[in-house]
């Protein structure tokens, strides 16, 4: 999939809010481009980390007396990787519509080899387990669980929590497109990809929503929408004096959100519950409320507004329904909050009386809140429920009673507390005899306490392949300069964008092809009159004699992908005459301590910079550390939290400059042991 990766951002406390962003293509083919390549007008994200998010989302379904075959179309529309949670409230009287849901999903089920979860709002034994755990807010004053979607979206959030998911997504059963439905999933899956905090939320706005009055017409907004939305940015507008327009999604009723959100807002009853959603993440981590979750306070709520490319198209309800059941609660939830300052709150209240929806000088209801489904003891739920849940699954009995782990949130991997960059040539390996004895023991040491050790180096993938084998290193490594970073398949546990696929790895690509750089070298010779020799021009036993390297060595050093190695050779004036023609043919040079790189786009530090995002998304906060020896290496010693230098084999340092370094007074791999050996301890 692709989307646009443009348009505005508002940051309100912790939270961070994408303005709307546009679907490109639902399927964007199999070459990639990432985010990290740094294409900043949009972004893809593959099909392999939609269907990996998919595993891990639950759809809840809410349900009250929907058309049999629109309801079905809605399931063929989830994707087959998706546990579908269907919460009924439909009626169970003269007919009983409940048990043809149930058998509608059953033979689908079936049909298409899915397991679901179905239940009813009204259950009895629900209520009893919900009253038993805690959370008797969600009951009436029969004991049931009361009427209403929001209350039937919270039973939802509390069985996908049960089933062991870790996001949920809503989508309504009266949606007549399958294609649409199976869009905003798809929407649910890239939100999920893109946005880095545990802590994340996918609201979807349509492109339109067809009205038939004798001809189709494609309206942008619903009514309600449209309001909602207007108040809602006033409020966030007169609080921090600066107007915005970024809400526009405020009632988006397609909606998901990692169930580590989920478990802590506030959620109000009936149809203001997607704009109370909102209210809730602002008031509790946008600076209102005072901050009482340190830990989702620092890791930051991200909303991303996503705009889809199917027409919304459903059963309207009426005028009654709209203004009574839907605009009153939602803006009442606005009016009622602390986000909205006096002049909001006259200005609902005069909206609402013109509506219609309040007589003239009434007061705006209070809408009643649920407190976080986090309130609930989920063990004893699942406990009091034992019996039951097996009947509640599709087959009968497989879900619940294999899989339900009660919850315990994804544990995070044992956590490397830091992370180390190594340049390779002059560092790790000595600068003349390429040997990295001096750093055996250092490395082993830092290799038991679990320190990754990734490579960043101007060598090719051949070269440092061959090395990582020698030396046991099973970490990332970056090759020529920041041309690409490859990553073992199944390290990070969870999906990226990555550009192509190597054997067992992963590749993100930030460099030009060696293709276009040894054209735009012809270039620079044909209009500079030099030779440039690069490795290219040279045999391997001219590369071999020029480096000092084996034959072997020097048969993978000429296996480019990204960058050329260039011998300029001649007085300084020469050499410089040589670099101004590589800048005039669009390539960029980076000194490596003995040879020139020529390549285009990419650095070492650009390269350090997404690893380390990466890691960070996979363990939380990490140190990095780095380790080189030259001119090159000053991106990547830019990037790190400890920088360090060691001496080059004339016992001097490159003339890095950079506040934090380190200089080692030791060459190559000695300065690296000494440098580092108090990370192994
Ligand atoms: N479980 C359960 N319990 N489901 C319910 C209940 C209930 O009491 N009431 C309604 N539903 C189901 C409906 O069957 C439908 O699938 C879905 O909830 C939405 O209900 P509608 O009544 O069709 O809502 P709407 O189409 O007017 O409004 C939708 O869009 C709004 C934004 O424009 C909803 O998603 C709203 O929540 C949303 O704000």
């Amino acid at each position: 999939m692709r989307i646009e990766n443009t348009g505005t951002t508002e940051h309100i406390g912790s939270v961070k809010i994408s303005g709307t962003r546009r679907m490109l293509e639902l399927d964007s083919g199999s070459v990639t481009t990432t985010t990290a390549r740094g294409k900043p007008e949009t972004e893809k994200v593959s099909l392999e980390a939609i269907r990996n998010i998919e595993q891990r989302l639950a759809i809840v379904l809410p349900c009250k007396n929907e058309d049999l075959k629109v309801f079905e179309g809605v399931l063929s529309g989830i994707p087959h990787d998706c546990l579908m949670i269907v919460i009924s409230n439909s009626s169970r009287e003269s007919i009983d519509s409940f048990k043809r849901e149930q058998e509608v999903l059953s033979r689908f089920c079936h049909d298409t080899q899915r397991e679901a979860l179905i239940l009813h709002q009204k259950d009895s034994f629900i209520a009893r387990a919900l009253e038993d755990s805690g959370y008797p807010e969600i009951l009436d004053d029969k004991g049931l669980v009361r009427n209403g979607k929001s209350e039937g979206m919270i039973l939802g959030i509390i069985m996908a929590i049960l089933s062991g998911r870790e996001y949920v997504g809503f989508i309504d059963t009266d949606n007549y497109i399958p294609g649409a439905v199976l869009e905003y999933v798809k929407h649910y899956a890239l939100g999920f990809n893109i946005l880095p905090s545990p802590y994340s939320m996918v609201r979807i706005q349509w492109r339109y929503k067809p009205k038939v009055s004798g001809e189709i017409y494609f309206k942008r907004w619903g009514r309600v929408s449209e309001i909602t939305n207007r108040y809602f940015n006033h409020a966030i507008s007169e609080r921090s004096n600066f107007e915005t327009d970024i809400i526009r999604t405020a009632n988006a009723g397609e909606h998901a959100m990692s169930l580590d959100l989920a478990l802590r807002l506030h959620y109000a009853t009936g149809y203001g519950v997607e704009t109370q959603e909102l209210i809730s993440i602002l008031e509790q981590y946008g600076g209102i409320l005072p901050v009482t979750d340190r830990d989702v306070a620092e890791k930051g709520v991200e909303i991303l507004q996503t705009e889809t490319i199917n027409p919304h198209l459903h059963k309207e309800k009426g005028e009654e329904h709209l203004l009574k059941e839907m605009l009153l609660p939602s803006l009442s939830v606005i009016y009622h909050s602390p986000l909205a300052g006096e002049t909001t709150r006259q200005l609902i209240t005069r909206e609402l009386t013109e509506q219609g929806c309040i007589n003239e000088g009434e007061l705006v209801p209070e809408t009643p809140l649920m407190p976080p489904p986090m309130k609930l003891d989920m063990e004893k739920f699942k406990g009091s429920l034992e019996e039951r849940l097996p009947l509640y699954s599709v087959p009968s009995g497989v879900i619940l009673t294999s899989k339900a782990p009660g919850f315990t949130p994804p544990p995070r991997p044992e956590a490397p507390v830091r992370v180390l960059f190594t340049d390779l040539d002059g560092t790790l390996l000595h600068p003349v005899t390429y040997s990295y004895v001096a750093c055996l023991d250092t490395l082993r040491s830092l290799q038991e306490k679990g320190i990754p050790v990734v490579f960043c180096s101007a060598k090719t993938r051949s070269e440092q392949m061959a090395y990582r084998e020698e030396l046991g290193v099973k970490d990332p490594f970056i090759v020529e300069n920041g041309g690409a970073i490859y990553i073992p398949r199944d390290y990070f546990r969870f999906p990226f964008a990555y550009d192509f696929e190597y054997e067992d790895y992963l590749v993100i690509e930030l460099g030009l092809r060696f293709k276009e750089i040894s054209l735009r070298l012809e270039k620079a010779r044909q209009e500079s009159g030099l030779p440039l020799t690069g490795f290219a021009d040279m045999s391997i036993e001219e590369v071999a004699l020029k480096t000092g390297l084996s034959l072997k060595s020097a048969e993978m050093a000429k296996q480019r992908e990204f960058s050329e190695t260039l011998v300029l050779e001649g007085d300084r004036q020469q050499v410089q005459q040589a670099l101004n023609a590589l800048k005039n043919a669009g390539l960029d040079y980076v000194f490596g301590g003995r040879f020139y790189e020529a390549m285009a786009g990419n650095d070492k530090g650009k390269a350090v910079k997404i690893l380390t995002e990466l890691y960070k998304l996979n363990y939380g906060e990490v140190v990095t550390t780095g380790i080189g020896d030259s001119e090159n290496d000053q991106p990547m010693l830019a990037e790190v939290d400890e920088p360090y230098l060691v001496l080059k084999a004339d016992k001097h340092w490159a003339g890095i400059k950079l506040p934090r370094l380190k200089k080692i007074k030791a060459v190559g791999p000695e300065g690296w042991s000494r440098a580092l050996k108090d990370l192994a301890v």
